[in-house]
């Protein structure tokens, strides 16, 4: 198995205060999950490219995983690629040319990630997973945070790691949605390695011991 990632998602954090409610996890984190939503793809809207600029300039060392909820994605590929992140993440629903699109992040130096809706099959992306490194599996249909995690999805989650062992693929498997406390064993056991969290962390009163704790129900 790979290390286990926790990925805090900024969509739970203050919006008045994304960079404090950062600071507040003293740097505990693996990732920094940024959600971007375009009010088309999804329902609600969100953050743009000078947030993820922001968050850059900020945080040089971290790991900024970039997570795009936007209709079609690859227009909005060199506005966040500018942005330097470490993982530019596309939905297989909302790209038309997936190929090229993750093949684009990759021959920029980024990590590629490619998303799948609950209710899209991952058969959809057998063809593109040797030019991945990242498949996040959302676990609720993407738009909001604190939503009820769909335990169906870790059937996906199974699969791919078995089509991952069969072709000697080396991409994580990150999952998204509804995580917490009480399922994080249950995502860890069917083989995600990197798990977002958003109000599970954010909105508890210290985010930075949810994350120990977190790493505890998965490690300890
Ligand atoms: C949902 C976003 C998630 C969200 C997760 O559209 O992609 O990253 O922030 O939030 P929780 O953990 O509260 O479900
Ligand atoms: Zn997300």
């Amino acid at each position: 198995l790979k290390p286990f990632l926790i990925a805090p998602s900024i969509l739970s954090a203050d919006p008045l205060a994304v960079g404090a409610s950062v600071d507040v996890l003293k740097g505990d984190f693996d990732w920094l999950h940024v959600d971007v939503m375009d009010g088309h793809f999804v329902p609600n809207l969100s953050y743009g490219p000078a947030v993820a600029k922001a968050l850059r300039r900020r945080y040089p060392d971290a790991v900024i995983d970039v997570h795009l909820m936007v209709e079609p994605g690859e227009d909005f590929l060199d506005m966040f690629l500018e942005s330097r992140p470490d993982c530019l993440t596309v939905h297989q629903e909302a790209c038309r040319h997936l190929h090229r699109a993750l093949s684009k992040i990759r021959a920029a130096g980024v990590r590629s990630g490619v998303a799948l809706n609950p209710a899209t099959p991952v058969e959809l992306i057998k063809p593109v997973l040797n030019i991945a490194d990242v498949v996040l599996l959302m676990s609720v249909d993407p738009g909001f945070g604190g939503q009820s995690f769909i335990p169906e999805v870790t059937e996906k989650a199974v699969t791919l790691c078995q089509l991952r062992e069969a072709r000697g693929l080396k991409f994580l498997i990150e999952m998204d949605g509804g995580i917490n406390a009480a399922n994080m064993a249950q995502v860890r056991r069917c083989g995600v390695d990197v798990a977002v969290m958003g109000s599970a962390v954010f909105g508890t009163p210290d985010p930075a011991a949810t994350v120990a704790k977190m790493r505890l129900l998965v490690d300890g």
